[in-house]
């Protein structure tokens, strides 16, 4: 096959940042993606509605003229949440969900949730209402070690709550192992999952390739290459509940080339193509769209998009580094080949 069309895609977990970064990096979703589910974790956290219909304001301004990427908003849940703003967010038109990080997790989680039990009343409004919760899946002990982190939110956390809140929708963002699949395969309809370009294309290895590469550092971390045959296992069996999700996150390069490197990876330079090449390997490039374009909007009851995309199968090279702020990015995979470009007007 030397090309695809496929209605075109959504990408329902990405960081955009603000302000210079902003500018930098929203035109690479916006050249690729409809819509994209928009992360709250700025330094300064988007905790209301008010703030996030003016986070969604400055992402406008951001874009270039000639698209029509739509960002979808999601609001920072804190152990202060009230169960008024998620009324609010249930009358608002561009919030589409929570996100829950737990306290110290990862980039800009310090206001994230200490105990979850403190938001139960606002959980309780959004289960009511619809409003699904978007979870970073990993517990913060730090006497539980890193590459355990998911497997243990799945006991702790995850599995209590879903007994405690039987209907409420839950994505299950960025998961890294077959325990994570596994657990989302088993579950209920109001359960999904996102998966990163990154989780597919390279395992724990990628991090230590002849010396410390923190421009493949991200959390949660890469794991063993067990757990990334069982996500491929999944695209493999074409899973309604599971869809993109890049969870591409800019750092500038000095930020990551550092004593204490940031978490994170831009994938969002070229993260259609990179999914289609995975789909590729699997032989199933035709399953490509389910994931891409059609799961995702189902899960969320959005309209699936109309427009469509074409990918050509053509081999380039993802540039050395990007332009970021007032600094640079190194894209993911970086240097290397990429085996399909999408086609632009
Ligand atoms: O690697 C990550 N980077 N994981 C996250 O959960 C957050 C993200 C970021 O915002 O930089
Ligand atoms: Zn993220």
């Amino acid at each position: 096959m030397n090309s695809i069309n496929l209605t075109r895609p959504d990408d329902f977990h990405l960081h955009l940042r603000d302000a210079t970064a902003l500018a930098s990096v929203v035109a690479d979703s916006a050249r690729q993606f409809a819509r994209g589910m928009i992360m709250p974790n700025l330094e300064s956290p988007i905790t209301t509605v008010a703030l996030a219909e003016a986070y969604r304001q400055r992402i406008l301004d951001n874009l270039p003229l000639d698209t029509n990427f739509q960002p979808l908003m999601t609001l920072y849940l804190t152990d202060n949440t009230l169960v008024e703003e998620i009324k609010i967010l249930a009358e608002h038109d561009h919030v589409y969900a929570v996100k829950y990080y737990p306290a110290g997790a990862t980039t800009n989680s310090d206001n994230g949730v200490s105990d979850l039990e403190k938001t139960y009343p606002v959980l309780e409004a959004m289960s009511e209402q619809g409003i699904p919760l978007l979870m970073h899946g990993e517990v913060t002990d730090t006497g539980v070690d890193i590459f355990d982190r998911e497997q243990v939110f799945i006991e702790r956390i995850l599995a209590p709550l879903m007994k405690r809140f039987e209907n409420l929708k839950i994505v299950f963002e960025h998961i890294t192992t077959s325990d994570a699949a596994n657990f989302v395969m088993k579950g209920p309809e109001n359960l999904a999952a996102t998966i990163t370009p990154q989780h597919l294309i390279y395992n724990r290895n990628a991090i230590f390739k002849s010396g410390i590469r923190p421009h493949n550092f991200c959390l949660p971390v890469l794991k063993r290459e067990k757990h990334r045959q069982a996500l491929l296992d999944v695209l493999d069996g074409g899973h309604h509940r599971f869809f993109l999700g890049t969870d591409s996150a800019p750092h500038s390069r000095n930020a990551k080339e550092s004593a204490c490197g940031c978490a994170g990876i831009y994938t969002a330079h070229n993260a259609i193509e990179l999914y289609a090449s995975v789909f590729e390997e699997l032989g199933k490039l035709e399953q490509l769209e389910d994931f891409a374009s059609h799961f995702g909007a189902d899960f969320y009851g959005l309209e699936r998009n109309s427009a469509q995309i074409t990918l050509v199968k053509k081999d380039w090279t993802i540039p050395a580094s990007l332009p970021f702020a007032e600094s640079e990015i190194i894209p993911f995979m970086a240097g290397e080949t990429c085996h399909w470009k999408l086609l632009t007007a």
